[in-house]
């Protein structure tokens, strides 16, 4: 898409029905829930790439006035785990975690050593991200560095913001796909310079798990998380039972797989933990004390058989937990498929996830876990103008069941349930139209 230049005095308005949360609703019942703020049919108003405000009436003629009117405007979605190189093995039949890594994952990630590749695959996921109405994420790429480099550059012509780093992996996987770890910090720090704090961006020093790593890379890892303010660490941890006892194997000195991070001074408050299904109270203390939070992927844990994530349990003692896609391994880049498939897990746990929890989790709660709240994740005045605008339903049994919701958890609840991304009509970035759905036939 081509668009005029967003200045600083640049002012448009979106009208439409405006969902965000000010506060966590928690495992409230719907009617008991707090923090869920709807003002129908209200004005956002968008100044220089931020909100200005939300108003009911109708704004002055010194704004561009946009209408959404009868659509439902929300901050873009957040998706706390993601790989990058992985639309090439969504929907890859078969196998659990170990073996998916094996027969599919990594030679495809194999492939993105070529830059070209990587900067194709790196444009198509960004676009992908912004089709779903997700405006933010946390992402995986290859061990590659010019992976990395390609998602920076890509998200940076788009304005988004992305949390990334190249993959660190420096045994137990095939050739092409390791590094050592002189190299790999001579890779890091470049890349440090050169796309942290840089726009919207942000390093994420990136332990792929520990299997795949030595202690010495992880132990440089950590001194760069410690030397370089501001740096997030993401990893996999306790996905998987055969994942968890061969860390066991690997690590004999450590309490747990969450404590092997812990170990090598890894977990700090941004430290983003993909799926710990399999983590016990003593881990999840450990979670509160340092900070770190849980990416809870649904999809990926339904998809690979990998087992029901405790989400009050995780949250009750304290620790913070976001939602994640973690394609491939997740079978969707819409968060809403992914609230959907969360709230089948939470029932197989005979726990009930409300719509405003999961909706949170996706916005505001991200944006909290990952101390980024002070620029997305809500609707409040100051934050970038991060918003996607959805239609209530895409297909006629959708609009029926919508229509016949008696308020407004339960038309959202079928929303969530029923929804995915063909719902988004179009993403906004930093107050840039970055995706429009193309109009239907006719
Ligand atoms: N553990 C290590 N690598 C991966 C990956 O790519 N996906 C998932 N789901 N788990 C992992
Ligand atoms: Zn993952």
């Amino acid at each position: 898409m081509t668009h005029a230049p967003m200045t600083a005095d640049t002012r448009i308005a979106l009208r439409g029905d405006l969902l965000d949360f000010t506060a966590d609703p928690g495992f409230a019942a719907p009617a008991q829930a707090q923090g869920v703020r709807f003002r129908r049919d209200h004005w956002l108003l968008v100044e220089g790439g931020r909100i200005a405000g939300v108003q009911a009436g109708e704004p002055g003629p010194d704004w561009e006035r946009i209408d959404h009117r009868g659509h439902l405007l929300m901050p873009g979605f957040i998706d706390t785990h993601v790989h990058s190189p992985q639309l090439d093995v969504i929907a890859s039949y078969g196998t659990e975690l170990l073996e998916w890594l094996d027969t599919y994952t990594f030679p495809a990630e194999r492939r993105h050593a070529d830059p070209v590749v990587a900067a194709a695959g790196a444009e198509r996921f960004l676009d992908a991200l912004l089709a779903h109405g997700t405006t933010a994420a946390v992402v995986f790429p290859t061990v590659h560095k010019a992976s990395a480099e390609a998602l920076f550059a890509g998200a940076e012509r788009r304005g988004m913001r992305v949390i990334a780093g190249k993959v660190l992996m420096d045994r137990h996987a095939p050739d092409g796909l390791r590094d050592d770890v002189r190299q790999a910090e001579r890779d890091c720090v470049d890349l440090i310079q050169r796309w942290h704090g840089h726009g919207r961006l942000a390093y994420a020093l990136t332990v792929r798990f520990a299997p795949t790593s030595t202690s010495a890379q992880m132990r440089m890892a950590a001194a760069l998380l410690a030397a370089h303010p501001g740096t997030y660490m993401q990893t996999h941890v306790a996905e998987n039972r055969d994942e968890v006892r061969w860390v066991a194997e690997l690590f004999p000195e450590a309490r747990s797989y969450l404590d092997v991070y812990h170990r090598h001074g890894l977990l700090n408050e941004r430290s983003v933990l993909a799926h710990g299904v399999w983590l016990d109270d003593t881990d999840r203390a450990l979670l509160r004390e340092t900070g770190a939070q849980v990416a809870h992927s649904p999809s990926s844990n339904l998809f690979l058989g990998s087992g029901l994530f405790d989400w009050p349990g995780t949250e009750g003692q304290g620790a913070h937990v976001s939602v994640a896609s973690d394609v491939g391994g997740g079978t969707s880049l819409s968060m809403i498929r992914t609230l959907a498939d969360a709230y089948k897990v939470q029932a197989l746990r005979g726990v009930r996830l409300t719509a405003w929890k999961g909706l949170y989790g996706a916005t505001r709660g991200a944006a909290r876990a990952l101390h980024l709240d002070h620029e997305i994740g809500s609707l409040d005045a100051g934050r970038h103008a991060d918003v996607a605008v959805w239609d209530w339903s895409s297909t006629p049994l959708m609009q029926h069941r919508v229509d016949l919701a008696h308020d407004l958890h339960e038309k959202l609840f079928a929303w969530m349930t029923l929804g995915d991304e063909r719902l988004l009509q179009a993403a906004y970035v930093a107050g840039v139209p970055r995706y429009r759905r193309a109009p239907g036939p006719g």
